[in-house]
């Protein structure tokens, strides 16, 4: 939430600043800014709105804010105050020196902008980041050194924070520093980078360094200087970036959702790479650190997640207890949280996040760590804050997913369950080798059967265009693929902010089936196997009560040819691995009827892409 950029060398900072900000826009997008120091003076160029309006300012002064070679950048997604100019960061002080981006919440900003206004400073924005503009400005008059103000301004805010400092009379210098909110030093020639996650730098360099909680680095174009907030000289840890420049490209597609949809089949490979490598053979999850001593005192399993990621995780408790007997239990971790948390040692914590940086998965995960819980991670950044609460880590290998609506990662949580399950059961011995053997089975040839929906998408289209005008939608499946309804939906709400609802078919009855008519689109999620008749009834009662009827279905089945007015194909396939094929065609429908209403698809309103605040 919010992204961060900020560059210091011998190179203009311009376009360094505004490329970084639009690899970052994914993490926000109600306003823009950046500060930079031009012969001896900070000045800020901001703007409201998405970070075009940004860059059409800074077009129009080009000649001369090109001459910088620092600056910070923000782009941002508003928690206090309006998505105004003002409210855009940096923020700056009274005497306008000092320039601060953020990305976080200052918990105790009122308190500390009451007592800042009593010692004369005057605000202008609504924000909680000014607070800190001000603070250090005051604390730099007391020590005329930036890292120290910085420092000591650490020590009265609280809440979360990455934040980055310039000040106008330090010209060649910018200090970062960070408490619960994701920050990184890019390492160049002669230069450093700043960021609050990778694609902002990744087209620069490759070797970075991360910050952590309580640490402050000093950036000059030839030096880093780097501390925690007790003035210990801390050594930095330099780690070699595993990401790709070309993973930001849209390589062709109109949007980064549809380039992700069709990256699943690869996807699929990649999860299953080194960890499946034939049928015969056990499940190799190397960073899972439980034997099978630890797996036979497990008695519960508490998994904690938020939006799609908690839909994987329900895939994945309907798995395990599938396979391995254990009892599952899924919430979403911003209602974990605030709760008496009854989790103990014997207990395996599984925190699934495709950023790894979600602030209530965070806070859920070293809730139950404090109990005792071993930590399981599956998280798309091994490098993520998320990731470095584990014990034990499954990382799912998905590439950077750019486009705010969450696909491939989905699938590669999807996927990694299944592997975690299989490797569970097998520890445990609870499942049959044949019926092992025929999962595994499912799993390798999944690319194909994902390539053969992508490559009739043409009649999802056309099924898109025929419902996109739809007020509402609701999505109907049962067992496994329940939680396949519930992302269907939720792709489609925040894509194209149609209401749509995810039921378990067998509870339409009891209140929902009151909202059907002839106006109302059904979707059923249709797959051979145990639920399958049940369904097809539940499908009865709603055409019986006119909702317009769609079928996603693997049957050939043709009674149901009559039933659906729609009906989406997906080749044949084991109900126990469906989840994994069905929930293309609903990404596509999503993406189709997004795109026939004209919905700004990557960069649906109101969202962003990774949540840090709680
Ligand atoms: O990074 P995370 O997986 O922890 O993010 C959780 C949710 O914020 C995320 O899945 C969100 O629901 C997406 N917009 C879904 O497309």
């Amino acid at each position: 939430m919010c992204g961060i950029v900020g560059y210091i060398g011998s190179k203009s900072a311009l376009d360094i600043l505004l490329d970084g900000l639009t690899n970052l826009e994914y993490r926000g997008y109600d306003s823009a800014g950046i500060a930079v120091n031009i012969d001896g003076m900070v000045e800020l160029y901001k703007a409201e709105g998405k970070l075009q309006n940004l860059k059409d300012i800074t077009e129009a002064n080009r000649t001369h804010i090109t001459k910088s070679t620092i600056g910070i950048g923000h782009i941002r997604w508003a928690t206090h105050g309006a998505p105004t100019t003002i409210n855009a960061h940096p923020h700056s002080c009274n005497c306008g020196k000092i320039a601060v981006v953020h990305n976080g919440i200052i918990e105790n900003y009122k308190e500390l902008r009451e007592n800042l206004e009593k010692q004369g400073c005057v605000f202008r924005s609504q924000t909680d980041t000014e607070t800190v503009a001000h603070l250090v400005a005051h604390k730099y008059a007391q020590t005329n050194d930036l890292t120290e103000a910085v420092r000591l301004a650490t020590k009265e805010i609280e809440g979360a924070y990455a934040l980055c400092v310039i000040h106008q009379d330090v010209k060649d210098t910018i200090v970062a520093t960070r408490r619960n909110a994701p920050l990184l030093v890019g390492i160049g020639e002669g230069e450093y980078y700043l960021a609050s996650d990778v694609p902002a730098i990744i087209q620069h360099t490759k070797k970075a360094m991360y910050i952590d909680d309580n640490q402050i680095v000093t950036l000059t174009p030839n030096s880093m200087k780097y501390i925690d907030t007790d003035k210990n000289v801390l050594e930095p840890k330099i780690e070699h970036l595993p990401w790709e420049p070309v993973a930001l490209s849209k390589m062709g597609y109109k949007h980064f959702m549809l380039k992700e949809i069709h990256e699943q089949p690869d996807v699929v490979r990649n999860v299953l790479s080194g960890k499946l490598k034939a049928i015969d053979e056990k499940i190799k999850l190397d960073e899972v650190t439980l034997n099978a001593n630890d797996f036979k005192n497990l008695t519960r399993i508490q998994i904690v997640a938020c939006g799609t990621s908690l839909h994987a995780a329900m895939i994945g408790k309907y798995i395990i207890e599938d396979f391995c007997g254990i009892p599952v239990d899924v919430e979403p971790a911003s209602e974990f949280i605030y709760r008496r948390t009854i989790t103990d040692k014997n207990t395996l914590v599984i925190g699934v996040s495709q950023s790894g940086e979600t602030a209530d998965t965070i806070t859920a995960v070293r809730q139950a760590k404090a109990l005792g819980s071993h930590i399981l991670i599956v998280t798309n950044r091994p490098d993520s804050t998320m990731a470095r609460e584990a014990n034990s880590l499954v990382p799912v290998n998905a590439g950077i997913e750019v486009s705010v609506a969450a696909t491939k990662s989905y699938m590669a949580q999807v996927i990694s369950f299944y592997l975690l399950a299989i490797y569970m059961a097998e520890v445990k011995e609870s499942m049959e080798l044949s019926e092992l053997n025929k999962l595994k089975h499912e799993l390798i040839v999944l690319p194909q059967k994902i390539e053969e929906v992508l490559a009739h998408k043409e009649s999802i289209k056309a099924c898109a265009k025929r419902f996109a005008n739809a007020k509402d939608f609701i999505f109907i499946a049962r067992g496994i693929n329940f939680p396949t309804a519930l992302e269907g939906a939720l792709k489609l709400k925040e894509i194209s902010y149609i209401n749509a609802t995810g039921y378990t078919a067998g509870e339409l009855k009891h209140g929902p089936i009151a909202m059907l008519d002839e106006s109302m689109p059904v979707l059923s999620i249709l797959i051979t196997g145990k639920v399958y008749e049940k369904i097809l009834s539940n499908s009865e009662e709603a055409k019986a009560r006119n909702a317009r009827m769609i079928a996603l279905t693997n049957s050939t089945d043709e009674k149901i040819n009559d039933l659906f007015e729609a009906i989406i194909r997906v080749p044949e396939i084991d109900e126990l691995v469906s989840p994994a094929l069905a929930i293309v065609p609903l990404q596509l429908l999503a993406y189709y009827i997004a795109e026939f209403l004209g919905k700004d698809v990557d960069q649906p309103r109101n969202l962003a892409k990774s949540v840090t605040v709680e």
